[in-house]
């Protein structure tokens, strides 16, 4: 089972680093709140779990590459809700970072998580420098261009895109990172570990876009209806709810089954099988069913 306080612990003295003495008291402050309470910590978690599964050898980096994807994943979600983006005045059940602190102390919280993603792994990879080499080029291709986060918000921008370069780019690529760096970190191959990751991104994804259209904004935490409004791509608004659904599925199950050969795969199967049904959104999937029928 993945200890969530090791994920805590980290992001906690990751912060501390970065808005320790001197660091202006506001933005310190705006740098926690976006971080904590946290959200599903699922793609940390899912890290953990290929360490884990891999018999890790390495807890300090694992714990490290960890952290560093959810610090990205929360500084991608504190420049999402900017009014330049989605316009989104709730985020996690709070308002947005740059409601609660202003546009500029929210373009600069983001910078600042994204700089300090990037040296954690630092410290904790000087004794390792083989493997950081490996995570830092491998992270930072997930958020970065071509396909990275960076590129699926750009998607936006076009005239055209479609759906599976926008949702594997903006999400698909933090959760291939997640498990590919789980790998890493502990010394096995990340190749086999990225396609599981990359479809349980885009599982998730299906699951957000179902949320969006027939969440409820109480529930989750934040605005729905927004990919309609924006003009968004979405699975669930392009292919309907049911459709949507059996698509969710597939993605699960062929991210189990490409799970590969490990010391701890069948656990590493039960654990991918459990996330995926805390992600599932049952709740409005029933209640869309029942108005139809
Ligand atoms: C939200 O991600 C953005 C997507 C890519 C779907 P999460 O649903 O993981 O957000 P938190 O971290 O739980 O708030
Ligand atoms: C967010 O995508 C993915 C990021 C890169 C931040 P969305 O805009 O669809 O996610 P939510 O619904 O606001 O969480
Ligand atoms: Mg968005
Ligand atoms: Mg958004």
């Amino acid at each position: 089972m993945v200890s969530t306080d090791r994920i805590e612990s980290t992001l906690l003295e990751a912060l501390e680093h970065a808005s320790g003495n001197g660091c202006p008291p506001k933005l310190a402050e705006a740098m926690h709140y976006a971080v904590f309470p946290g959200g599903a910590r699922v793609r940390p978690k899912l890290c953990l779990a290929v360490a884990m599964a891999c018999a890790e050898d390495s807890p300090e980096l694992v714990n490290a590459a960890a952290a560093s994807i959810e610090l990205l994943h929360c500084a991608s979600l504190v420049h999402d809700d900017l009014p330049c983006f989605d316009d989104a005045e709730i985020r996690r059940g709070k308002p947005s970072v740059h409601r609660a602190f202003g546009e500029d102390l929210a373009v600069l919280t983001g910078d600042a998580l994204i700089v300090q993603a990037f040296q954690v792994l630092g410290r904790a990879g000087r004794v390792a420098p083989r493997r950081l080499g490996e995570l830092l080029c491998l992270i930072g291709d997930s958020v970065g261009g071509p396909t990275g986060i960076v590129a699926g918000q750009a998607w936006e921008s076009e005239p055209k895109v479609t759906l599976v370069d926008y949702e594997r780019s903006k999400t698909g690529s933090l959760f291939a990172a997640a498990t590919a760096a789980g790998a890493i970190a502990c010394g096995a191959d990340p190749n086999a570990w990225g396609k599981v990751g990359d479809r349980i991104g885009e599982a998730y994804q299906v699951a957000d876009d179902i949320l969006d259209f027939a969440g409820d904004p109480e529930k989750i935490g934040k605005p729905v209806g927004q990919d309609a409004v924006h003009g968004r791509p979405s699975f669930a608004i392009e292919h309907g709810l049911k459709e949507a659904k059996r698509r969710l599925e597939h993605l699960v199950s062929s991210a189990i089954r490409a799970i590969p050969p490990c010391p701890g795969r069948a656990a590493m199967r039960q654990q991918v099988a459990m996330e995926a049904r805390r992600f599932t959104p049952d709740e409005p999937l029933r209640a869309a069913e029942a108005a139809v029928a």
